[in-house]
């Protein structure tokens, strides 16, 4: 080990101990060299390499402080909260519209930067397939889309030692698509739906539109969805379905464990309820290797895994699918009930991007990008907002989650720096209950500039002022 790690370590290990809490400032550059008598290099070597892990921060004109513990997040009620009429959508599309506007600093949106997509190759690509009589032809893209897509789908879960038939793959227009389609397919309105809490807007939404009730159940940013909570959901409630995230949950961004995933499906094939498993981020992971989908776990044909390629590769094609189990035909029905089918073009388009062999190490690019940007976007936050803001940085995706005072509510401060045009995603949106109102989601996935730097000293001013 190299000196300078060897200090970086012994740092690490004195903040580990409690020597130096959350916010306290370490000693200054020079006062460690006279400490350590190691040299001013070595120290401020060390110095960086704690930054760039997150454990420390630096404060322009001001020095080292200790990072907010990851983790401070007051654990949420292991409640169950009940909701039988489920009333967000009109709030949820408030924001996003006002989100959405030009000029806004978009650190509310849930997409990637675009211009971390091969835009160029996906052109070339939907150039050569617009020459096929294919794809100005609906019959080869009706339910349950193309076939050509749906064996490169399962190609890439055979990767991963997943079996999924092409058959029972559904193509979508993104997976909101899926999700939607996967809810109808095994629920009627006015039955129980479990979600987590918090949770992402998009199932909220469903629940609200197919008149289903909510049960939320508490999730931990470390550990995810609570089971004990969840076993007491499906005891005590006839449950027909559960929307869960098991990789890179939005908002909160934690992966379950591959031993948590199993115990869901088996709690879940105990109770005979099925799994909606929103996977949408699972190529957005840290570390080497993709994590699993509870899925995998799963041979019961009642896990309706749905994803995308909204996240990884473009968003504005809108291609998603479901892998639906033994709802597959009933989720083909209710397609072509409502859109018919996904477009052709952007289907074809797909495919001959993915016969080029050039998406894995474009997401080798996109993940290795993501994380130095979320990074940056961390630092920044700690550097500008106030010590009593917790910032939580959960591994792998693109997404912050901020934890305020619990006295101070984020759909203000959503409003007052849509003011300023900065939009961020207050914890509301993500809740049938008051339990996240004093969070907010922040899209770290921009690159990292001077008007971001500015957005985020105007937010913490705003926090200062109690908006
Ligand atoms: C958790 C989650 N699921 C699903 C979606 C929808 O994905 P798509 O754009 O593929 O429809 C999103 C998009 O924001 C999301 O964040």
């Amino acid at each position: 080990m190299k000196k300078y790690q060897r200090l970086a370590r012994q740092i690490a290990d004195q903040i580990e101990m409690g020597v130096w809490l959350p916010g306290d400032r370490l000693p200054s550059l020079r006062e460690q060299v006279a400490h350590s008598g190691m040299s001013f290099m070595t120290v401020s070597h060390a110095y960086q390499t704690l930054e760039s892990q997150g454990t420390i921060v630096a404060r322009p004109q001001s020095g080292y402080y200790v990072a907010p513990r990851p983790g401070a997040l007051k654990r949420q009620p292991v409640s169950v909260m009940r909701d039988e009429a489920v009333d967000i959508n009109t709030y949820i599309f408030e924001v996003l519209q006002a989100s959405c506007r030009a000029n806004v600093v978009p650190f509310g949106s849930a997409f990637p930067d675009p211009r971390l997509f091969p835009l160029s190759q996906l052109n070339r690509s939907l150039a050569r397939v617009s020459k096929t009589a294919t794809a100005v032809s609906v019959i080869d893209s009706l339910p349950p889309g193309n076939e050509a897509l749906r064996h490169a789908i399962a190609r890439r879960y055979a990767a991963q030692g997943i079996n999924v038939s092409p058959d029972e793959i559904v193509v979508t227009a993104g997976a909101l698509e899926a999700l939607n389609l996967s809810l109808q397919a095994v629920t009627a309105p006015g039955d129980w739906v479990v979600v987590e809490s918090p949770c992402f807007y998009g199932a909220l939404q469903a629940l609200e539109r197919l008149r289903l009730k909510a049960l939320a159940v508490p999730a931990d940013i470390h550990e995810g969805i609570d089971l004990a909570a969840l076993e007491e959901a499906l005891a005590n409630n006839p449950v027909k379905a559960c929307w869960l995230m098991t990789n890179g949950q939005n908002p909160l961004g934690f992966t379950l464990s591959a031993e948590k995933k199993q115990q869901l499906i088996a709690l879940l094939n105990r109770y005979g309820v099925a799994l909606i498993e929103d996977d949408v981020y699972s190529e957005l992971y840290a570390g080497r290797d993709k994590p699993l989908p509870a899925r995998a776990w799963d041979s019961s044909g009642n896990t309706l895994h749905c994803s995308s390629f909204s996240k990884s590769l473009v968003a504005g094609f809108r291609i998603g699918w479901v892998a639906a189990g033994k709802h597959a035909r009933r989720v083909q029905q209710l397609q072509l009930m409502s859109t018919l089918s996904t477009s052709s073009p952007m289907q074809l388009a797909v495919v001959d991007y993915l016969a080029t062999r050039r998406y894995d190490s474009h997401l080798r690019r996109l993940r290795r990008t993501l994380a130095e940007r979320k990074q940056q976007a961390y630092q920044a936050l700690c550097r500008h907002l106030p010590p009593e803001v917790v910032v939580h940085n959960s591994s792998g995706g693109y997404f912050l989650w901020v934890e305020l005072p619990e006295t101070m509510d984020a759909s203000a401060l959503s409003e007052a720096a849509l003011q300023h045009q900065i939009s961020i995603a207050p914890g509301k949106m993500f809740t049938t209950s008051l339990a996240w109102h004093h969070c907010f989601r922040l899209n770290a996935s921009w690159a990292w500039g001077e008007r971001e730097e500015q957005a985020v000293i105007t937010l913490a001013r705003l926090m200062r002022e109690g908006r």
